[in-house]
C-alpha cells in the first residue's frame, strides 16, 4: 500500500519508525523502492553530491523538477517528498504555491519540503489550505549556511533550544505534516519527537526521532569526508540493494543512528 501522509502518522502513533533516503535518479530510486524506504527526498543537497557545489544554494527550481520527475518513474510505494530550493519560496507565499506546484504538477511530487520556522508559518498555512502538503526543515538549514556561519550543530543552549521548541510549533500549528530536524542535541530532538503530533525525521538528530534520512552518497560510503552522523552502509554488503536494505533495517530496530552519530 502506498505510503500516505496518514501511514506516516499512524507509525508514529504505533512506534514504528520510518526510513527515509535521498534519491536523484530512476535507478536509485528503483533500489530504495525495493528496499521499503518510506520517504524519498529528492533533496537540494543534489547540488552537492550530484553537481559538485559547496552548498545547496545554487540549486535551482528547474533541476528540482527535473530530478523529481525522475525519481517519480521508479516509485510506486514510498512517498516522494521534494526540496523546494533557495529563493523559490522565501519571497512570498505566492512564490512558494507556484514553486511547490511545479515540483507537484511536473516532478511529481506528494509533499514538498522548505527550511524555516515561525517566519515561514503564513507560507506553510497557505500551500497546506491549497491543498499542498508541507514538511518544515529546522535546525541546521543549509540554504542558510553563510548566515550560520558553517554546517554546526543547531539549538545548543536554553534560548537557542526554546527558539527551535517555538519554531516546531508555529510549523504544526501551520499545517506542516512532517518535520526534518537536522544537527540538533539528541534530548533536544526527543524532546520535540514526544511534544509534537507530527513526525520528526531526524538526521544528526538522534535515534528518538520518529524516523530517519542520511543522504544516499552519504549512506552508501561515497563521501571522503562525513560528516559525524554519517553511516556507510555497504560495508559488509556485496551490492547496493543489499546496502540500502541494511539501512531501512537499522532505522526500523533503532540501532542507527548509535551514541557516536549524535550530539550531546
Ligand atoms: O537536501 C537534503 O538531502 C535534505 C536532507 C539532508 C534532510 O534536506
Ligand atoms: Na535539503
Amino acid at each position: 500500500m502506498a505510503v500516505t501522509l496518514d501511514t506516516l502518522r499512524k507509525m508514529k502513533q504505533a512506534g514504528q519508525r520510518i526510513a527515509s533516503l535521498t534519491a536523484y535518479d530512476y535507478s536509485f530510486a528503483r533500489l530504495l523502492e525495493a528496499a521499503a524506504v518510506d520517504v524519498v527526498l529528492v533533496g537540494d543537497s543534489l547540488g552537492n553530491v550530484i553537481q559538485g557545489q559547496a552548498t545547496t544554494v545554487p540549486v535551482t527550481l528547474d533541476e528540482m523538477v527535473y530530478h523529481t520527475r525522475c525519481v517519480a518513474r521508479g516509485l510506486e510505494r514510498a512517498l516522494l517528498l521534494a526540496d523546494l530550493p533557495f529563493m523559490s519560496y522565501q519571497e512570498s507565499p505566492q512564490q512558494a504555491l507556484r514553486s511547490a506546484g511545479r515540483l507537484m504538477k511536473e516532478g511529481l511530487a506528494h509533499m514538498v519540503k522548505l527550511e524555516g520556522g515561525a517566519a515561514m508559518a503564513p507560507t506553510v498555512e497557505f500551500l497546506v489550505e491549497r491543498g499542498v502538503p508541507v514538511c518544515g526543515h529546522l535546525g541546521l538549514t543549509p540554504q542558510s549556511v553563510h548566515q550560520l556561519g558553517g554546517y554546526k550543530v543547531q539549538g545548543r543552549g536554553e534560548a537557542a533550544a526554546q527558539r527551535l521548541r517555538d519554531d516546531a510549533l508555529a510549523l504544526q500549528q501551520a499545517g506542516a505534516a512532517l518535520l526534518v530536524l537536522e544537527a540538533v542535541p539528541r534530548a533536544l530532538a526527543a524532546q520535540l519527537t514526544r511534544d509534537l503530533a507530527i513526525p520528526t525525521i531526524g538526521i544528526g538528530a538522534g535515534v528518538d526521532c520518529d524516523g530517519q534520512v542520511l543522504v544516499l552518497q552519504d549512506a552508501l560510503g561515497m563521501n571522503p569526508t562525513p560528516a559525524r552522523f554519517v553511516r556507510n552502509f555497504l560495508a559488509g554488503h556485496d551490492d547496493l540493494g543489499a546496502a540500502i536494505a541494511a539501512y531501512v533495517q537499522a532505522v526500523k530496530d533503532g540501532s542507527f543512528p548509535a551514541a557516536e552519530h549524535g550530539y550531546d
